[in-house]
Parts: structure tokens; C-alpha cells; sequence
């Protein structure tokens, strides 16, 4: 299969060099911004890509919606089989590309999407065709795992953290995406996608680890516990879709907390299968460029679906999950919240409350953080 990519930063140079050297994939052309053009397979328009008889894919790994969507649509219109590692595309996107590609009978894959080298949503798309899916989730954030990992077992404080992060190249361009736990939920809409055939697209609960302190995690290690952020889908008991993401507190004997530095830990449950987890480098050039030859290879081999043509979008309803929630608040605002225990340290409250959904713990948060108040919560994972 003849492929051309567009875009050739990080991951796309890494595709280039794999493709370079794989057996039955040849690199045809590469788009690359005006200016950049300085040799003879690279080019700087799509429409050289889409109308090379010679390109039977394109690969996008550009990033960001536009101009990614409209290249991906001209590439799908034109007859070529798509593949990208661009999250926050097929989260925008995904359900008219897909039925862009079933209408003109080519492939669209995008494991790199979700968990870099992981291959998490290949072996869920097959999965779901032979076994119900109970629920999606786990660890879908390198950043942020790097993060938490260094406050834990390190004891850097965030700011620190945050920037070596960024230096070893796994945050986004803007951080924030990863830190307020946006790029994390933009996995977990494709995961249920992908498991469901509803692309989740509003109502979600967010908490990133914005609010941590070296001291919060200082505190909980004492405890015996560990902070991860981590990313849950799954089907309510009345047949809706919940997805949320936020900070969770495990026990040290848990797989969550055996995942370091920037690893992730994708996992479904399954009716029948039961839990199944997949730990691997979640971001860096090679282990994405690894997901993408991977999906060009199931396209080679004729899979040519992983989110379906009927893909709908939905609501997320995540007040039927309940949890209990550890909180840590300024002291004079804690009858605000229904603790089962808490304790009161000079200005500050911690304690843990009683169950409550995930979505009253979440407007509580905003509503005290918007009166002024410094909160942080994660959720009790016992
Ligand atoms: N910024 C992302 C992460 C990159 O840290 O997981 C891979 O999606």
C-alpha cells in the first residue's frame, strides 16, 4: 500500500522513518507547510495528495480540527483509506468521517488517538462485536501520570513537574489540554465510540489535576495511597452513557498504581471476557507511529472500520455513578459538603464524604471554587 502523510512534526517523522523501512507500505508524498518543501516528495498542497493515482492512504498527524478535517474529507472523497493519531479531530469529527469513508468504501483507523502505542481500540473494536462492553477507561494521559508519578515518588512539586513533562516532549502544545484533563476525556469520547456506537459529546464531569499540591500528594502517600487521573465510560443501568474523568485515589497495591512515568493503562471490562489491561507508552514519536502502521496494516488486511457509520451523538448522564470523594477545602466552607469523616487542620478541612454522584461532587466544586474557596477532590477507588 502506497501511503502519503500529512504533517511531519514529532509523530509524522517518525511514520516517514517507519514507513521507510516497512515491507509492503511505501511512502509516497508528504505534506508539509509553504516554505518547508525541500525536497522533491514533499509537497505543500492537498490536492497533489488527493489526485496522486500512485496514494492508496493518507496518514494525518497535523493536529488540531482545521485544517485536518477538511484534509481528511478531501483524502476520504478522493478514494484513499485515512488513518490519523489526531484525537481532538475525531472527537470533533469522527461520525461524518466515518460515514464519509463507508460511503466511498475505504478505511479510517485512528488507534493512535487513544493511548499511543497501546493497542487499545483496535482489540476494543473487536471486542465489542463478540462481547458486551461493560465499561471503558484507566489511564489515557501521559502527562499527567508523568506528573503525579514525580510528585509521588520524587516529591517535585507540580511546577516542576509540569515543565520536565513538557521537556521530555509528552504534553500538549497548550498544556492545559492535559492538565485540566481535556485530552484525557477526548480519549475516553473515542473509547466509547468506539465500544458503543454513541460519541459522547456533551455533559461530561472534568476535573484535571489542576488543583493538587505537593502536599496533597505528600499526604496521601502517607496513607498508603496513590493519586492517578483517571478517564471512566460505561453504560448506565438506564441504557444512557456516562463518561467522566477526575482524580482518583488508589490503594498501592493497585494496577493503576503500578503505572510510572508517562505510561498509560487503557482498560475495558467485557460481560464475558472480565477486565482486560493494556499498560504501554501512551505518547512520544515512535510508540504513535507505531499505532499508525498498525492500522495501516489492518487496512491492508481489509479492516476498514472502527468507529461505525452509525455512530450517533449523545449526552453524557453521569449522575447515576456514585462515589465517595476525598476533599480537602478551606475549613469554613466544609459543612458545605456531606463528609462521613473529616478532619480540621488550623485553616483547612480534609475528609472523605459519603456516596454521592459524580456530578453533584463536581457542581460542588464549582460552586465553592466560584465563592472564592481552594478545592481539591478525587475520588475514592477502594
Ligand atoms: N499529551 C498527550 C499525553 C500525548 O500526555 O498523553 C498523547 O496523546
Amino acid at each position: 500500500m502506497r501511503v502519503s502523510v500529512l504533517g511531519y512534526g514529532t509523530v509524522g517523522v517518525g511514520v516517514c522513518e517507519m514507513l521507510e523501512k516497512a515491507e509492503g507500505l511505501e511512502l509516497r508524498k508528504v505534506l508539509v507547510r509553504p516554505g518547508k518543501a525541500d525536497k522533491p516528495f514533499k509537497v505543500t498542497s492537498i490536492e497533489e495528495i488527493c489526485a496522486d493515482p500512485e496514494t492508496d492512504a493518507v496518514v494525518e498527524v497535523m493536529g488540531g480540527v482545521e485544517p485536518a478535517f477538511s484534509f481528511v474529507s478531501a483524502a476520504l472523497r478522493a478514494g484513499k483509506h485515512a488513518v490519523t493519531s489526531n484525537k481532538a479531530l475525531v472527537a470533533a469529527h469522527g461520525p461524518e468521517l466515518a460515514r464519509l469513508a463507508a460511503e466511498k468504501g475505504v478505511g479510517f483507523l485512528f488507534s493512535a488517538a487513544c493511548g499511543g502505542a497501546v493497542p487499545f481500540l483496535h482489540n476494543l473494536a473487536l471486542a465489542a462485536e463478540s462481547d458486551r462492553i461493560v465499561s471503558v477507561g484507566g489511564i489515557l494521559n501521559g502527562t499527567t501520570n508523568f506528573m503525579l508519578d514525580a510528585m509521588q515518588r520524587r516529591g517535585m512539586d507540580y511546577a516542576d513537574a509540569l515543565k520536565e513533562a513538557q521537556s521530555l516532549g509528552y504534553a500538549e502544545a497548550d498544556p492545559t489540554a492535559d492538565v485540566s484533563g481535556l485530552d484525557a476525556l477526548r480519549k475516553i469520547m473515542l473509547g466509547c465510540a468506539v465500544a458503543y456506537d454513541k460519541l459522547p459529546c456533551e455533559g461530561f464531569s472534568l476535573e484535571g489535576i489542576e488543583s493538587v499540591t505537593a502536599d496533597d500528594v505528600q499526604h496521601f502517600r502517607a496513607k498508603g495511597l496513590v493519586l492517578r487521573l483517571l478517564v471512566s465510560g460505561g453504560l448506565n443501568e438506564r441504557g444512557t452513557l456516562y463518561a467522566f474523568v477526575q482524580p482518583c485515589l488508589l490503594p498501592a497495591s493497585s494496577p493503576e498504581a503500578s503505572v510510572l512515568k508517562n505510561f498509560n493503562m487503557a482498560k475495558y471490562r467485557g460481560e464475558n471476557a472480565g477486565d482486560i489491561l493494556f499498560i504501554g507508552q501512551g505518547a512520544g514519536r515512535y510508540p504513535t507511529a507505531s499505532a499508525v502502521l498498525r492500522d495501516l496494516s489492518d487496512i491492508a488486511h481489509g479492516r476498514r472500520e472502527m468507529m461505525k457509520s452509525s455512530c450517533v451523538r449523545v449526552a453524557a448522564d453521569n449522575s447515576a455513578v456514585e462515589k465517595r470523594y476525598y476533599v480537602r477545602l478551606d475549613a469554613a466552607l466544609s459543612d458545605c459538603l456531606p463528609f462521613a469523616e473529616k478532619e480540621i487542620d488550623g485553616a483547612l478541612a480534609r475528609g472523605v464524604t459519603k456516596a454521592i454522584p459524580v456530578t453533584e461532587m463536581h457542581a460542588k466544586a464549582k460552586m465553592l471554587r466560584e465563592r472564592g474557596a481552594a478545592v481539591f477532590f478525587a475520588a475514592m477507588e477502594e
